[in-house]
């Protein structure tokens, strides 16, 4: 059986996304689904390819219980054809992946808090210019939201997948 790719995108690739990443990974190992899903994160602008994760998400992370690490790269067209789901975190993440969407891609793109049952709408606020407790709102909503994407992903069998 094929695994789920799954791709996780914000702006910078060192806050939201790389975190995502961390908690969808630490959910698949937790749960013993490895076999199932792949999973990997970056960032729809340049500035931070090579660096590591924000030492202020990660501390606030692990906090949490979640240690992570990745090395930031920036979103590509041939992701369209290596993923089957690619979540940005905010409208403008969304929309500038979007405008890069060549017409036979395979993956879905969906905004990640569709996966919020608190709130399926909102974006996933940017914590790079704010402060601790903006790294914790930020775990908090990617920890719901993983879980409801990982609870799709399993009761609905992936089918929501081909369905869209
Ligand atoms: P991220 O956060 O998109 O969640 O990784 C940001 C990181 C860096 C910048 C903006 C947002 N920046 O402007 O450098």
């Amino acid at each position: 059986m094929s695994k789920v790719k799954v791709l996780f995108v914000c702006l910078g690739n060192i806050c939201r996304s790389p975190l995502a990443e961390g908690i969808f990974r630490q959910r698949v190992i937790e749960q013993g689904l490895s076999d199932h899903f792949d999973m990997d994160s970056c960032g729809t602008a340049a500035y931070h390819i090579g660096k590591g994760p924000d030492t202020r998400s990660m501390a606030n992370a692990e906090k949490n219980g979640v240690i992570y690490d990745h090395s930031a790269r920036q979103f590509d067209v041939q992701d369209f054809y290596d993923f089957d789901i690619i979540l940005p975190m905010d409208d403008s993440n969304f929309e500038d992946v979007i405008s890069l969407r060549p017409p036979d891609a395979k993956a879905k793109v969906m905004k990640m808090r569709h996966f919020d049952p608190v709130d399926r709408e909102s974006d996933v606020p940017d914590p790079y210019y704010g402060g601790e407790k903006g790294f914790q709102e930020v775990f908090e909503i990617l920890d719901r939201s993983i879980d409801g994407l990982l609870e799709e992903l399993i009761i609905n069998n992936v089918t929501f997948l081909s369905a869209m």
